[in-house]
């Protein structure tokens, strides 16, 4: 289906130049004093620095349109960091160490000296390998290269994360679903979760556990079979079975699909929720990722427009004026604008469009993820490629030049017509003349400068909110306070 965007070639140019320049910018490469090469994009300097496990896979899904040999190189790079048993981490430490600031989030064995975190994340490589294979006419033994090692990885994955055999494999931190502080884990990790001090006992009891999955999981209540998770994963296994030509990749991923329907689907609210604990109790918050199963092809159309009718589209929940927010916007524990160390819990993301607005199409609502679409070029053209927005305002937010933030242009058709007159310049100034003069370069002072300007207008903005409610609050007083009579 052609894509209406109110969009040129002149702006699709500089949006593919800028988003060619940004993962150039971010691209790290060298060896390590053993002698292996590594070359992969760091989602946004200097605040993440090292090589994320799904960041990796969609910079590769981008590269490929630009320069497939850094596509694959990114890849090979990701799966040359795992372990020989199929195990590949969350993030891998390849040219620095963990920072100072960072070091005590991450998952790893011990608190110092590790190559790479003890833990997964959203398990993407296979369908990144067949997309960036697609597009490798100029390297036609890729698609076969990795079949060995991505085999050990789908099998690590249900060796390990599968102990009841259900189909649906199980998280044990929040962060390893990338989702990390979404408000559907405040219930299950409790003082645990990502964003509260407790983190640290999690991390601290997974290393005791030497991150023994099995052990974790039938001695504590805190994992979670993640609806996202799951998604992702009988997508990759289905995109395993078309590269192996093994079928059983393809029945294991019609396992999870069904699972996925007959466990996590919820007929009266229209939501597929997680299962927390040995239990397997629903998470009953609506995240987009409630909405991830939109991106099975398998998924029945009835419950395809009930996700879509009455939750991605309702201006009440998911249909924000910019992209889709991460959280209902009915949610209480919706939050639209920045805080510190909190970004899944109501800021839009472009990697939710890139999973969610195909489905839109393929559902026949061409016109809506049109809408959505251009409400991502009007955030990029307006700030960057940031790391997330706000959906109601449209103000970017957290980290400048955000590598997966370029899946924009993996949406975007590869050639459009001229632009069209009345599409005009967009009101605030483009990518350019604003952005690059407080562009951010990668220096930590100017990451200090823009989390604090952040902080700042998160500030002022609630301290005018509380004043306005105050003001109407006495003003209300005002209007129903008893006439007193002299
Ligand atoms: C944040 C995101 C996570 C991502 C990481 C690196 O922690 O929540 O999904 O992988 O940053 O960009």
């Amino acid at each position: 289906m052609p894509v209406a965007l109110p969009i040129g070639r002149k702006r699709l140019e500089r949006l593919r130049g800028e988003a060619h320049r940004l993962l150039a910018g971010n691209w790290r490469q060298g060896s390590l004093a053993d002698g292996t090469p590594y070359g992969f994009t760091c989602p946004s300097p200097p605040r993440y620095r090292h090589q994320w496990y799904w960041d990796s896979c969609f910079h590769a899904i981008v590269w490929r349109h630009f320069d497939p040999p850094r596509a694959r190189e990114e890849l090979r790079t990701l799966m040359r960091g795992g372990r020989l048993d199929g195990f590949i981490p969350h993030t891998i430490f390849w040219h620095d160490s963990a920072g100072w600031r960072r070091a005590p989030f991450y998952a790893t064995h011990s608190v110092r000296g590790n190559r790479a975190t003890a833990h997964m994340q959203t398990p993407l490589l296979a369908l990144a390998w067949e997309l960036v294979a697609a597009a490798s006419d100029d390297d036609p033994g890729f698609a076969a290269e990795g079949l060995d090692a991505l085999r050990l990885h789908y099998d690590w994955l249900a060796r390990h994360r599968d102990p009841d055999g259900d189909g649906l494999i199980s998280i044990i931190h929040p962060d390893e679903s990338g989702l990390d502080d979404s408000p559907k884990y405040d219930a299950v990790f409790g003082w645990m979760t990502h964003y509260r001090p407790g983190y640290f006992w999690l991390v601290e009891r997974s290393r005791r556990l030497r991150y023994d999955s099995h052990a974790i999981i039938a001695r504590y209540d805190e994992h979670v079979e993640d609806v996202l998770v799951n998604v992702v994963y009988a997508l990759s296994l289905h995109a395993l079975a078309r590269l192996s030509g093994d079928d059983t990749y393809r029945q294991r991923a019609e396992r999870t699909e069904r699972a996925l329907l007959e466990r996590c689907w919820d007929e009266d609210r229209g939501l597929f929720w997680d299962l927390a604990g040995r239990g397997h109790t629903p998470q009953r918050i609506s995240t987009w990722s409630s909405l991830a199963p939109l991106a099975l092809p398998s998924l029945p159309e009835r419950i395809g427009r009930r996700l879509i009718e009455e939750h991605l589209l309702d201006p009440r929940r998911y249909g924000a004026p910019f992209a889709i927010p991460s959280v209902s916007m009915e949610e209480p524990s919706f939050r639209a604008g920045w805080h510190l160390f909190r970004c899944w819990r109501g800021p839009s993301w472009i990697n939710t469009v890139w999973l969610l607005a195909p489905a839109l199409r393929r559902f026949g609502y061409g016109a809506e993820a049109d809408r959505i679409l251009a409400s991502c070029v009007e955030l990029v053209e307006r700030h960057g490629f940031r790391e997330y927005y706000n959906p109601l305002n449209g103000e970017g937010l957290a980290a400048r030049h955000f590598g997966w933030s370029t899946l924009l242009i993996d949406l975007l058709p590869a050639a459009v017509g001229e632009d069209p007159e009345h599409a005009g310049a967009p009101k605030t100034p483009r990518l350019g003349a604003a952005d690059k003069s407080r562009s951010f370069r990668g220096s930590v002072r100017e990451e200090l400068w823009s989390m604090g300007a952040e902080a700042a207008s998160e500030t002022r903005r609630r301290v005018a909110r509380a004043l306005t409610g105050t003001r109407s609050r006495s003003a209300a007083r005002r209007r129903t306070a008893p006439i007193r009579r002299g």
